[in-house]
C-alpha cells in the first residue's frame, strides 16, 4: 500500500508524525507531500528535524497568500503529484488551507482522502478553518474523530459509514516527546524562567490578530499580566502587530519574554512547567490538558468543548477582565487551580496513530478504501 500524506503547517507536521511513524513500524513506506504553507526553519524544517521524519518527497513551495491564493495554489500543486505518484490513500490532518486543498485534490482524482482529527466544530462559519473542518469531512472517504463528540458532529451531517474513533494524535506525539523534552530542553535555563513561576501565551488566530480592534485588546491582556509571562510569537502575529504600529508597545512590557516560535521539545517544556497557559492555538488547549496545566482560552468558541467540559480549559475571550480576572483566581485560589489542572484527558490513551495506520491497511486489504466504497454509493 501507498499512502500519501499532505501536509503544510507546524501542527499538521506533529499531529501527522505518530501516523507516519506508524506506517514505517509496519514496513509501510509513506510517500510525504509538504505543501510549504509554511516555510520558516522554526515553523517547519525544525519539527521535521526533532520529530526525525524521513525526508520530504515533494515540496510545493505554495507559501503565503490570501485563501484563494493559497488554496488553489496547494490544489493545483498537489494534484501534479498525485497525479504522478498514484497513493492509494491520501491522508490529510486537521482544518488548514492544506488539507482542503489536499482533500479536494485528491478525492476529484479517485483517490481516497482520509481525514485525521476529523469531526471537529467551532460552530462558527467566520472562521476559514471551519469551512476547511467541514469541506475535507464531506470529501472524505475515511474519517477518524479523535472523540465521540466528534464523532456525534459528524453524523449530525449525515456521515456514519467509515468513520472510526481514535483518540487524537497530539496525545501520542505528547507521550513520545515530552520525556525527551524534559531531558534534552534548557529552555527554563535559557529564559530565567522557574518552574510553575511563568504563563506560557500564545495567540496567532486570524479573528484575534487580523484587526487591530481586537490585536489591540490582545495587547491589553499582556500589559495586564500579575506574573511572568513567555510569548513564542506566531510570524502572523509578528507582522500584525508591526502593520498596527504595536510591536514596539509590546515589546516595552516588562515581565514579557518574546521570542521567536520555539521548537517542539523545548515548547513542550515550556506547557509542562507553565502555572498556566493562555492560548487561542487548537492543539495548544490539546497538550495543556494533556500536560495538566490550566488553559484559558484566548476566544468565545472552540472547537475543543470536551476540554471545557473536563474542567481543564475556561473560555476567556479577549476581554482583560476576564481574562486577567481567571487568572487571579488560578492564583488565589489554590483548590480552583487545583481542580483545574486535575481535569482528565479527553483525547485518548496515545495509540492513535497506531489505530489509523492499522484500520486503514485493513481497509486496503479488503479493497474497501476506494472513492464511493461507503456512503458515496
Ligand atoms: C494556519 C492555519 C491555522 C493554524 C496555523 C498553525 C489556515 C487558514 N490557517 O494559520 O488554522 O492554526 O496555520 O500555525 O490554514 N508566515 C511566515 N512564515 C511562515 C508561515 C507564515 O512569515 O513560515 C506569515 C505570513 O505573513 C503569512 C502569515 O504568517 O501570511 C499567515 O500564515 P498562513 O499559513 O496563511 O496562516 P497561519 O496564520 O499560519
Ligand atoms: N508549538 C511549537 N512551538 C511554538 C508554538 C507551538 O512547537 O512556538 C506546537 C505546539 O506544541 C502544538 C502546535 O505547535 O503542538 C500548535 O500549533 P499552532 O498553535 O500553530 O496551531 P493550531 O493547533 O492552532 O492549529
Amino acid at each position: 500500500m501507498k499512502p500519501a500524506f499532505v501536509f503544510g503547517t507546524r501542527p499538521e507536521i506533529i499531529k501527522l508524525a505518530p501516523v507516519i511513524r506508524a506506517f514505517l513500524d509496519r514496513g509501510v513506506k509513506p510517500l510525504l507531500i509538504h505543501t510549504g504553507q509554511h516555510y520558516d526553519y522554526e515553523m517547519s524544517a525544525v519539527f521535521l528535524k526533532e520529530l526525525e521524519l524521513p525526508p520530504i518527497d515533494h515540496h510545493l513551495e505554495v507559501g503565503s497568500g490570501t485563501q484563494a491564493e493559497q488554496t488553489g495554489t496547494a490544489m493545483i500543486k498537489i494534484e501534479r503529484v498525485l497525479m504522478e505518484e498514484k497513493p492509494d490513500v491520501t491522508l490529510v490532518q486537521g482544518d488548514t488551507n492544506t488539507v482542503l486543498a489536499g482533500a479536494l485534490a485528491s478525492v476529484k482524482l479517485k483517490i481516497p482522502v482520509a481525514h485525521v482529527e476529523a469531526g471537529l466544530r467551532s460552530f462558527d462559519r467566520t472562521m476559514p478553518e471551519e469551512i476547511n473542518r467541514v469541506l475535507a469531512d464531506h470529501a472524505s472517504e475515511v474519517l477518524f474523530p479523535p472523540t465521540e463528540e466528534a464523532k456525534r458532529n459528524l453524523e449530525r451531517e449525515g456521515i456514519t459509514e467509515n468513520v472510526y474513533v481514535t483518540g487524537n494524535t497530539v496525545v501520542d506525539a505528547v507521550l513520545q516527546n515530552a520525556e525527551v523534552a524534559e531531558e534534552k530542553s534548557d529552555v527554563l535555563e535559557h529564559f530565567g524562567l522557574e518552574s510553575k513561576g511563568y504563563v506560557l501565551i500564545t495567540a496567532h488566530r486570524a479573528e484575534n490578530t487580523d484587526s487591530r480592534e481586537n490585536l489591540e485588546k490582545l495587547v491589553e491582556i499582556l500589559e495586564s499580566l500579575p506574573m511572568r509571562v513567555i510569548y513564542p510569537m506566531h510570524p502572523r502575529t509578528r507582522n500584525r502587530l508591526k502593520k498596527f504600529g504595536l510591536l514596539e508597545r509590546v515589546e516595552n512590557i516588562e515581565n514579557l519574554i518574546v521570542t521567536k516560535p520555539l521548537g517542539y521539545l523545548d515548547f513542550l517544556k515550556l506547557e509542562r512547567n507553565a502555572f498556566a497557559i493562555m492560548t487561542d492555538s487548537g492543539g495548544i488547549q490539546e497538550e495543556a490538558i494533556i500536560l495538566s496545566v490550566p488553559c484559558l482560552t484566548l476566544r468565545y468558541n472552540t472547537e475543543r468543548p470536551e476540554t471545557v467540559e473536563a474542567g481543564g480549559n475556561a473560555l476567556v475571550g479577549l476581554e482583560k477582565e476576564r481574562a486577567i480576572g481567571y487568572l487571579k483566581r488560578l492564583m488565589e485560589d489554590q483548590e480552583f487551580y487545583e481542580r483545574m489542572k486535575s481535569a482528565p484527558n479527553p483525547f485518548g490513551d496515545g495509540k492513535a496513530g497506531k489505530r489509523i495506520a492499522e484500520i486503514l491497511l485493513e481497509l486496503y486489504e479488503a479493497g474497501k478504501l476506494k472513492v464511493g466504497s461507503s456512503r458515496f454509493i
